[in-house]
């Protein structure tokens, strides 16, 4: 007995102590980078999906307002893009394509998400220009990408409208519930935009 537990001692001496070393140099700087990121998802609507989708990204991110915002907007492109493929995969389905206003909501749908992809689309081209807070080429780039993405926003808000008339059933049930999570990421990307817009204008 007593030597295996002075082994287990030495082995807890020799591996644990590196780990707990390695833990607490390190650690320290990435709890402050999500911790940057938790304060600043408080100026979004959705603060827990706000952080819960961009934390994984805060070794990108370094504390720094416009690339947390750029990234934000990456999210919601990349579900946007997603759930454009998602529905334009389902006006395809025979079982859609029978109902016209189910097909129609659907067409509807895919149209407006495909605006909302092209919009996000642009407001990532425009802040992965250079930019220089301050000036007055920053106000004019920063009010296109607020432009872009409100009017992705409105966009994927009237995609769900078209479903008013379709009745209740999965499909109607996943689609909303898709478009849903994407304002949302939306909505939270504009708010990071407008917090990066109003504190480099000056
Ligand atoms: C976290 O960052 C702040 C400034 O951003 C700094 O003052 C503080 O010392 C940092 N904390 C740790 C534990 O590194
Ligand atoms: C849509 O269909 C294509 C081709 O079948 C497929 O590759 C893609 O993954 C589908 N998209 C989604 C979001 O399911």
């Amino acid at each position: 007995m007593k030597p295996l537990l002075f082994f287990l001692f030495l082995l807890s001496f020799l591996f644990l102590r590196p780990i707990a070393t390695l833990s607490s140099s390190g650690g320290a700087t990435a709890a402050n980078d999500t911790e940057f990121i938790r304060a600043s998802c408080y100026v979004t609507l959705y603060p827990n999906l706000c952080y819960s989708s961009l934390s994984g990204y805060a070794d990108a991110v370094q504390q720094d307002p416009a690339r947390l915002a750029r990234i934000a907007i990456s999210v919601s492109l990349s579900k946007a893009r997603h759930i454009a493929s998602y529905v334009s995969n389902l006006t395809r389905e025979a079982e859609y394509r029978a109902d016209p206003r189910a097909s129609s909501a659907l067409r509807d749908c895919f149209l407006n998400m495909d605006d909302a992809v092209d919009e996000i689309c642009s407001s990532l081209k425009e802040m992965r220009r250079v930019m220089v807070p301050g000036s007055e080429s920053f106000r004019f780039q920063m009010g296109n990408v607020q432009t872009w993405m409100s009017a992705a926003l409105t966009d994927e808000e009237t995609c769900t409208d078209g479903f008013d008339d379709v009745a209740e059933g999965p499909m109607k049930t996943a689609v909303c519930k898709r478009a849903v999570k994407v304002k949302k990421l939306t909505s939270n990307a504009l708010a990071l935009v407008n917090s990066y817009a109003e504190k480099g204008a000056n």
